[in-house]
């Protein structure tokens, strides 16, 4: 498979994503209009949508049907458009663009872009918990995964030093936790997700895990080159943000072109940890891709 497949895949994938996610949100009580309205705005943003294709797609690389990882890729979907609104916030990243529209606050308030963020996260539980076709320990384990991974020592905790970070010089080490953690845990959790669905064993969610850690770092070292080096209109998010807020990331220790070789390198050790398993040749491109992409 070729970049240019994957490309085509993905976006495949994300219109069959769309059918299912777009059912939760049809809210019609006018009463709570303009956060259900911001939250349907966010969601139904567009957006790569490339963490519901990881969830599927582990899913079925473990033996699983797309119909029981469908409203996991959903919850998960969820939580990380939450922590794009929240993450944009004058408070915190202050961006006023995001999936090439204004930002939640931009377009609804602060108030109302915090409260759909709140409802989105806690949302995903009440998808998992209505899911029918989950047996319940798919449901705890999943419920398991989402509140550890997107929680105080998954991704708020890497939120956290990411915005201690600001201005100051962080060493290496502290960059890769932080990259692990505001970027690498959701990644994480969408590789698991799946996993769970196909009732996968140990080993197989090792490799799911390891595959998922090491193309988080790709993905988030790939964001903050596109964050210097992107065409606004295609990436839909500004341009030089980083700076502006003084991020410490990838290109405060090496230049672009050493970055993008880290990334390859980490591309490289994801793809080694799943080249072993029969269909696992969308999750081998979508590696390379993460490292290449221009969105
Ligand atoms: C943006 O994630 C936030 C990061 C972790 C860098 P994506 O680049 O996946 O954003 P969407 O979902 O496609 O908008
Ligand atoms: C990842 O970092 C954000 C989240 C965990 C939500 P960034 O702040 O770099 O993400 P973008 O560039 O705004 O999408
Ligand atoms: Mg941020
Ligand atoms: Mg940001
Ligand atoms: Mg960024």
């Amino acid at each position: 498979m070729k970049k240019l497949d994957i490309e085509v895949k993905l976006k495949e994938s994300a219109a069959e994503f769309e059918r299912h996610f777009e059912k939760y949100f049809l809210h019609d009580d006018e009463d709570i209009k303009r956060v259900t309205d911001a939250m349907r705005y966010s969601a139904m943003a567009g957006g790569k949508r490339i963490r519901p294709f990881i969830v599927n797609e582990f899913c079925k690389l473990f033996g699983g049907k797309t119909d029981a990882s469908m409203p996991l890729a959903c919850a998960l979907e969820c939580v990380h458009t939450y922590s794009l609104i929240h993450d944009d916030l004058p408070c915190m990243d202050n961006d006023d663009l995001r999936r090439g529209k204004p930002t939640c606050h931009k377009a609804y308030g602060e108030e109302f872009a915090l409260l759909a963020g709140d409802a989105l996260l806690t949302y995903a539980f009440e998808i998992i918990a209505d899911a029918k076709l989950l047996s319940d320990k798919v449901k705890i384990e999943a419920v398991r995964l989402i509140s550890t991974l997107a929680g105080v020592c998954g991704m708020v905790g890497g939120q956290t030093i990411d915005l201690e970070s600001e201005g100051k010089h962080i060493g290496m080490e502290k960059l890769m936790k932080l990259h692990s953690l505001k970027t690498g845990a959701l990644m994480r959790c969408a590789a698991l997700l799946g996993a769970v669905a196909a009732d996968a064993g140990e080993a197989e969610r090792k490799a799911a895990d390891d595959y998922a850690s090491k193309i988080g770092l790709a993905f988030q070292i790939a964001d903050d080159i596109l964050d210097v080096t992107a065409d606004e209109s295609e990436l839909g998010k500004p341009i030089g943000s980083d700076a502006q807020n003084k991020k410490v990331t990838f290109l405060t220790f090496m230049n672009i072109n050493e970055a993008r070789e880290y990334a390859q390198r980490s591309a490289v050790l994801a793809k080694d940890a799943i080249k072993s398993y029969d269909g696992s040749d969308a999750l081998l491109v979508l590696a390379d891709y993460i490292v290449n992409r221009n969105k």
